[in-house]
């Protein structure tokens, strides 16, 4: 506690910056009855083209048995990396062989073409270092941005999210994108099986060894949420009659909650300000508050304001990186957040990366309290969202299936928001999070596999019913 006076007001003003992050219980549950009805516009088909949370049906019905069995390729993009994976499936045994490679920021912010010459230069590698250029294996893409699914295999890009934003891609069927890029610049065969969304994904490789799984989520580079719905509640479903079971993923796209201005209740300053020199002002307004592209940039525009307004780090030169856009990033929140005594031995290296000298214990004190409140909203707001979507299932048990290195590595986010979703959703009601491993590129081969198996079954009735 300050002991003078002097402190008092000091520490006074420090929370008049900061308030607007502390949100009550009922805030919660507004944002939860606003997110509710909004999921249920991006449902009908009548309001669907008006809705910001689009609930693409994703043609991803069955969840895998644990007998998929076969090797595949996985593709991954979504973040600042390309993967290319090979996926051995022996029933319940996944081996994988993996290879990251970078995507220059020159690519993200390029062309189409570019884009996907670059990805198909880095399959051709993988498959020559992996001696498998002979072979037709099927693929698995797991491509984690809004895409209107016309089927398992056929994706148009509705928009660009995160760092991205290629020209001549929206409104392309990507499938027809790579394998025209593969064309050109390749000999390797493949067939693409799937592309699904990395919350897709992360659903269905938890669901492989949980039954339980219902829903999948993404607390990394972005943000979003799938749940398994049913047929009779999706009214953009339009395909015929069969035999799979009456349900399909939904890939919320929750991302773009609040992009109508229904959030601009509860944010503050600072998420305007981040929203206006990001590359798409206006987008993806939830994900702003919440994921691990923007939440090191919201705490960086707090410990500005404060120590413009001398409260603290009055070492600091107005040179240093503290000043710089983008350049305070969200693993220092982690860091930041995971010293446990009053030694702050991260905090303190975390301010000399950023070229901060002089710095006191008080300083370190204050920035990792407001890494803690900017943290502890983007779960709570996390939370709100999960809670919303166990209400609307109304199973008494489940499980939600959670990746992305915003969940892996800081040290409070499960806690934060298990509490709170304990707090919001209806007594009786049980969850557990539990975190999916490699769902983006497990996940992909399993969704692939299981369209195989399915594919491989309705073959064998159809000789059935020829004979
Ligand atoms: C962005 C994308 C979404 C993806 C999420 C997590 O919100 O629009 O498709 O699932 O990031 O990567």
């Amino acid at each position: 506690m300050p002991s003078t006076k002097d402190q008092l007001t000091k520490y006074e003003k420090i929370e008049a910056f900061v308030k607007g992050f502390k949100l009550s219980t009922l805030t919660y549950k507004r944002v939860m009855t606003l997110l509710n009805s909004e999921m249920k516009s991006g449902l009908t088909k009548q309001t669907n083209h008006v809705a910001d949370i689009k609930m693409f049906p994703t043609f991803v019905r069955s969840l895998p048995d644990g007998t998929e069995k076969g090797e595949f390729l996985a593709l991954d993009l979504g973040g600042t990396n390309f993967r290319v994976l090979l996926v051995k499936l022996h029933g319940s045994d996944v081996e994988i062989e993996s290879k990251t490679y970078l995507i220059p920021q020159r690519i993200m912010l390029g062309t189409g073409k570019q884009l996907f010459d670059h990805i198909a230069d880095c399959i051709g590698k993988f498959v020559k270092d992996h001696n498998i250029q002979g072979q037709k294996l099927p693929l698995g893409f797991t491509f984690s941005f809004p895409c209107k699914q016309e089927d398992l295999a056929a994706a148009r890009l509705s928009k660009w999210t995160k760092g991205f934003r290629c020209e001549g891609v929206v409104g392309e069927n990507i499938c027809h994108l790579l394998h025209e890029a593969l064309k050109r610049r390749t000999n390797c065969d493949v067939e693409i099986i799937a592309v699904v969304n990395d919350a897709v994904g992360t659903l269905m490789s938890a669901a492989h060894s949980d039954r339980n799984c219902e829903i999948g989520l993404i607390l990394g580079t972005g943000c979003n949420a799938c749940y398994m719905e049913d047929l009779d509640n999706v009214g953009l479903w339009e395909a015929a009659d069969d035999d799979h079971p009456q349900q399909v993923i939904i890939n919320t796209e929750w991302g773009a909650f609040g992009d109508n201005g229904c959030l601009d209740f509860i944010r503050t300053e600072y998420d305007r300000e981040l929203d206006t020199y990001s590359i798409n002002p206006g987008k993806q307004i939830m994900e702003k508050m919440i994921s691990g592209m923007y939440m090191g940039e919201i705490v960086r525009l707090v410990l500005e304001r404060l120590t413009m307004e001398g409260l603290l780090l009055h070492g600091a030169d107005r040179e240093c990186l503290l000043f710089e856009r983008g350049k305070f990033y969200t693993k220092y929140v982690s860091e930041i957040e995971s010293d446990h005594d009053e030694f702050f031995a991260n905090t303190k290296q975390v301010l000399e990366e950023l070229g901060i000298e002089n710095f006191t214990t008080e300083d370190c004190k204050i920035v990792k309290y407001v890494c803690t409140l900017v943290s502890a909203r983007a779960a709570f707001l996390a939370a709100a969202g999960l809670a919303t979507l166990i209400n609307k299932i109304g199973r008494k048990e489940m499980t939600i299936a959670v990746d992305g290195s915003l969940y892996r590595f800081h040290p409070r986010f499960h806690n934060l928001m298990c509490l709170k979703i304990q707090e919001l959703i209806r007594p009786g009601q049980k969850f557990k999070l539990a975190l999916s491993h490699d769902g983006s590129g497990k996940g992909a081969a399993l969704v692939a596999a299981v369209a195989m198996r399915l594919r491989n079954i309705k073959g064998l009735k159809d000789v059935e019913v020829a004979a």
